[in-house]
This record gives C-alpha cells, sequence and structure tokens, in this order.
C-alpha cells in the first residue's frame, strides 16, 4: 500500500526533527525519515549532546581532583569510573533521543525508520532494516541529512585507533597520548575532556592559530588559557602521514615550509579536520538537484533546489555547521511551506566552544569590520574584575563588545569565561533589536552576577565602566 503525505523530511537530526514538528503544528500531515536507530541525528547521537555531557563530567572529576583541597572540601581518593561516566552520557543521549520520539508521537509525526532516498520529484522510496523498499507519494520533501567527518588524504579513520569525534566519544580507557589533528571546535572540546580524564594531549593545527574565524583577541587569550591547562600545540603544522602499527599510530607532520619534519607515537588519533555534507545516497545526481564544488547543495532563499517542492536545510547547505543554524533552517522552511514569510536572520547566529572557560560569539569580529571597511568601536571588561567570578575563582577571559562608530549598533560580541555560552543570548537577543551598546549598557542587570561583565563591556564601548 502507499502512504502519501504532505511533507516528507528526510534526516532526523536537529534540522529536521525541528522542521517535523513545526510542519506538523502548521497542519501538515508529515514524515521524517531516520537511518540511525534514534532520532536526534548527529548532535543528539554523537554529538553535541554526549560531548557537553563527559565536558561535564570531566570538570566535575578534575575539580573535585585538583580544586576541591584548596576551597576548604576535603576529599580524598577521588578515582575516575570511566565506564560509569561513559554509562552516565549514553543515559542523557538515551533519555533526549526519546524525547524526540515523544514530540513525533505527540504531534503526530509519522516515523519512518530506514535509509530515504528522492526517486522522483514527489516520491521519497525508503528501505527499512530488512530491506524492504517502500514508496511514499509527497508534494514537498526537505532534505536535512547533515554532515559526516572528513579526513585527510591517505588517512583512514578506524574509529579504533585514528577515530573521528564519534571514536572519540567512547574510549573504553583514558589514552595515555591522544594527537588530535585540527584545533577547532571538536578539537579543543574533545581534547579538553581528555585532558582532564588524564591524556597527555598535543594538538596539531595547520594555521598559526586555534579556531580560524574567531576574533583574534578571543582566539590568542582562549590559546594561551589551554596551554596554561597543559594541552600541547604544534601550530602552523600540517600532518602529512598517519598509520598504525602495534596498536599505536605514527603521525608525520611538519611545518608549513617542511624543513622540520616530526614524527610522534600515539596511543590514539583524533580527526578533527571539518566536517562535510552528507548527500551520498539520496540520489540527487540523478534526479538532477545540484551541488557546489564543496558538495554543498545549493538553493535559493527560500531553501529551495532545482525543484520548486524539494527543499535543503542544516549542514547540507552553505554557513555554519551548527545545530542551532539547522534548527532555525528547519523551522523558517516549514513556514515556507505553508506560505509564510519564514526567515533566518544569518547576522545573528551565536557559536558556542563548551571548553572551561567557555568561548561564546555572535556577529561580526574586528578582522571581518576592518576588511569591510566599517568603522567600529570596542569595550572590554575583564572577569577578573566581576564580583561573582572572583568569589567563584572563575576570573579568566573578558567580555568584548563590537559596535557602530557611526549608530553605536551593536555588531558583534565575543566572550571567554565560565558561563559564556549561556550569557551570549542576551547579545544576540540585543542583536536581533538592532540594540546599541548604550541600550544594554543602560539594561539593569542583577548583580552579583556574570552578566555584569556584559553591561560592563557596554559601558566600556563609551570608556565609562564602572568596575575596571
Ligand atoms: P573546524 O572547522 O572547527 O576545525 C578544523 C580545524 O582543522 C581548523 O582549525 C583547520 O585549520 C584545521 N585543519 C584542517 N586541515 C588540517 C591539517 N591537514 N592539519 C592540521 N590542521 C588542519 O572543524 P571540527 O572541529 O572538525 O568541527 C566540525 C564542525 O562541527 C564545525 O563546523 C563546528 O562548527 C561543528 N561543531 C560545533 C560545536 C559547537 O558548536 N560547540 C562542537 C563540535 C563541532
Amino acid at each position: 500500500m502507499q502512504k502519501s503525505f504532505d511533507v516528507i523530511v528526510i534526516g532526523g537530526g536537529p534540522g529536521g526533527y525541528v522542521c517535523a514538528i513545526r510542519l506538523a503544528q502548521l497542519g501538515f500531515k508529515t514524515a521524517c525519515v531516520e537511518s540511525r536507530e534514534t532520532l536526534g541525528g548527529t548532535c543528539l547521537n554523537v554529538g553535541c549532546i554526549p560531548s557537553k555531557s563527559l565536558l561535564n563530567l570531566s570538570e566535575n572529576y578534575h575539580k573535585a581532583q585538583k580544586e576541591f583541597n584548596n576551597l576548604g572540601i576535603e576529599a580524598s581518593n577521588i578515582k575516575l569510573n570511566l565506564s560509569k561516566m561513559m554509562e552516565n552520557k549514553n543515559k542523557s543521549v538515551l533519555m533526549l533521543t526519546k524525547g524526540v520520539e515523544y514530540l513525533f508521537k505527540k504531534n503526530k509525526i509519522t516515523y519512518l525508520k530506514g535509509n530515504g532516498s528522492i526517486t522522483s520529484q514527489n516520491t521519497v522510496t525508503v528501505v527499512d532494516e530488512s530491506k524492504k523498499k517502500l514508496n511514499y507519494q509527497t508534494r514537498n520533501i526537505v532534505i536535512s541529512t547533515g554532515s559526516i567527518p572528513a579526513s585527510l588524504p591517505g588517512i583512514k579513520i578506524d574509529e579504533k585507533i585514528i577515530v573521528s569525534s564519534t571514536g572519540a566519544l567512547s574510549f573504553n580507557k583514558v589514552p595515555k597520548e591522544l594527537i588530535i589533528i585540527g584545533g577547532g571546535y571538536i578539537g579543543l572540546e574533545m581534547g579538553s575532556v581528555w585532558k582532564r580524564l588524564g591524556s597527555n594531549v598535543t594538538v596539531i593545527e595547520f594555521l598559526d592559530h586555534i579556531i580560524p574565524g574567531m576574533d583574534s583577541d578571543i582566539s590568542t587569550e582562549f590559546l594561551k588559557i589551554l596551554k596554561k591547562q597543559g594541552i600541547n600545540f604544534k601550530l602552523n603544522s600540517k600532518v602529512t602521514a598517519v598509520s598504525v602499527a602495534k596498536d599505536q599510530a605514527v603521525v608525520d607532520f611538519a611545518d608549513k615550509e617542511k624543513t622540520i619534519r616530526t614524527r610522534l607515537h600515539t596511543d590514539k588519533v583524533l580527526v578533527a579536520v571539518g566536517r562535510k555534507p552528507n548527500t551520498e545516497g539520496l540520489n540527487l545526481t540523478k534526479i538532477g538537484v545540484k551541488k557546489d564544488i564543496q558538495g554543498r547543495i545549493m538553493v535559493n532563499k527560500k531553501f529551495q533546489t532545482k525543484f520548486e517542492n524539494i527543499y535543503a536545510i542544516g549542514d547540507v547547505i552553505p554557513g555554519p555547521m551548527l545545530a542551532h543554524k539547522a534548527e532555525y533552517e528547519g523551522i523558517a522552511v516549514a513556514e515556507i511551506i505553508a506560505g509564510q514569510a519564514g526567515h533566518v536572520n544569518y547576522e545573528v547566529i551565536p557559536a558556542v566552544i563548551y571548553t572551561n572557560p567557555e568561548v561564546a560569539t555572535v556577529g561580526k569580529t574586528e578582522e571581518e569590520l576592518t576588511k569591510e571597511k566599517i568603522e567600529y568601536k570596542v569595550g572590554k571588561f575583564p572577569f577578573l574584575a566581576n564580583s561573582r567570578a572572583k568569589i567563584n575563582n572563575e576570573t579568566e577571559g573578558f567580555v568584548k563588545i563590537i559596535a557602530s562608530k557611526k549608530t553605536d549598533k551593536i555588531l558583534g560580541a565575543h566572550m571567554i569565561g565560565s558561563h559564556v555560552g549561556t550569557m551570549i543570548a542576551e547579545m544576540a537577543l540585543a542583536m536581533e533589536f538592532s540594540a546599541s551598546s548604550e541600550d544594554v549598557a543602560r539594561t539593569c542587570h542583577a548583580h552579583p552576577t556574570h552578566t555584569e561583565a556584559v553591561k560592563e563591556a557596554a559601558l566600556a564601548v563609551d570608556k565609562r565602566p564602572i568596575h575596571y
């Protein structure tokens, strides 16, 4: 029997499942195809959620081991039980993926388990676990199949010794030596986790700085702090080969001019050099959906491919590969299908690195503004001068606000410090409402809170901070 739908969403990650829920809210008969055993995509299963669980647990372990005694909390014999920690992480993942399944039931969304492909402009074919093939007719299709880890030429990820983020979330013992290729989001978050749990971590980064694209004040401070935590960095270094010998990996790298060549032996290698769109097996070439040179699906402003009823969102299209960007595109596309004015403001997409301290950013960096020849002024406030941060021994980092020299409108905010991942929301909201730095400076912030650093940075734009 053939079933038909108003919309079939292919991919049940943050982009796809949120899109499906919004479609159902708008009254569409909706189905979502997902090939993984559980909903939630990379983010919930092997990305944001398990990594944040391990970041939180490893930070607690580290604090208990290294800081408690100095704070008058006498704790002896603190020991790591890695399998229990992993159990805890897996429980968090299960709880959240089941939560999405519940939301599907609540919103009467049909959950099609299996591999989906587009066999015609109005047909999605799903192959389930038992290899049974079912065709579904649909008026619209939304592709939200996310991304997969990229690797380097000649390096084969085996998820045992040479791992992607997926393998690095599930080591069954703490590697003595861990080499990470790539000083980006994944490299630094996973590097922090394993460093805290006892690994000797070395990050090999191709560029002369970490986190490309980040405001350089932040990236410089971040590097300094991570080095102080004991993570080793080899910048300006290109990995030339990785091989496996006797349960160990051998990593060869060289400086950019290839004058100094280095070889390191290590227990595990994490390859974290970016991700690539996951579009294999969707039958896109056959039906004529176009991709750009980086393999991203080409869409117009309404997220439509060459076919007006086939849309694409999230990591498979251009833009930052972030779960929340995909979610907002999912909502926008559902509203566009409903004839509404769905829209994503790409100027205000926050990004957070969940290390300790956290790094958070939204809007333009100083480097971007200089390049675009836009005149700006900067206000900075260190957490060292924030009372709550001082009480909590969380004095590293600062808040930096960039505003237009002409109008005072906030153009960007960049923060490094404890809790900034949550604090960045205030700046995103301010920017969404086109606030000026004066608006933020005149907004009453509770005392004592870390958020007062935001108010002070806003005051500093006009050179009148109170506490610094
Ligand atoms: P990334 O793009 O953040 O960083 C990759 C790094 O690898 C770059 O610094 C790059 O210069 C370096 N690199 C590339 N080739 C290299 C080579 N041959 N040798 C040495 N270094 C090399 O990619 P990452 O960390 O893999 O993350 C993938 C995606 O996942 C990102 O788009 C990120 O936005 C997302 N993500 C977001 C998180 C968050 O929001 N907290 C957490 C984890 C991932």
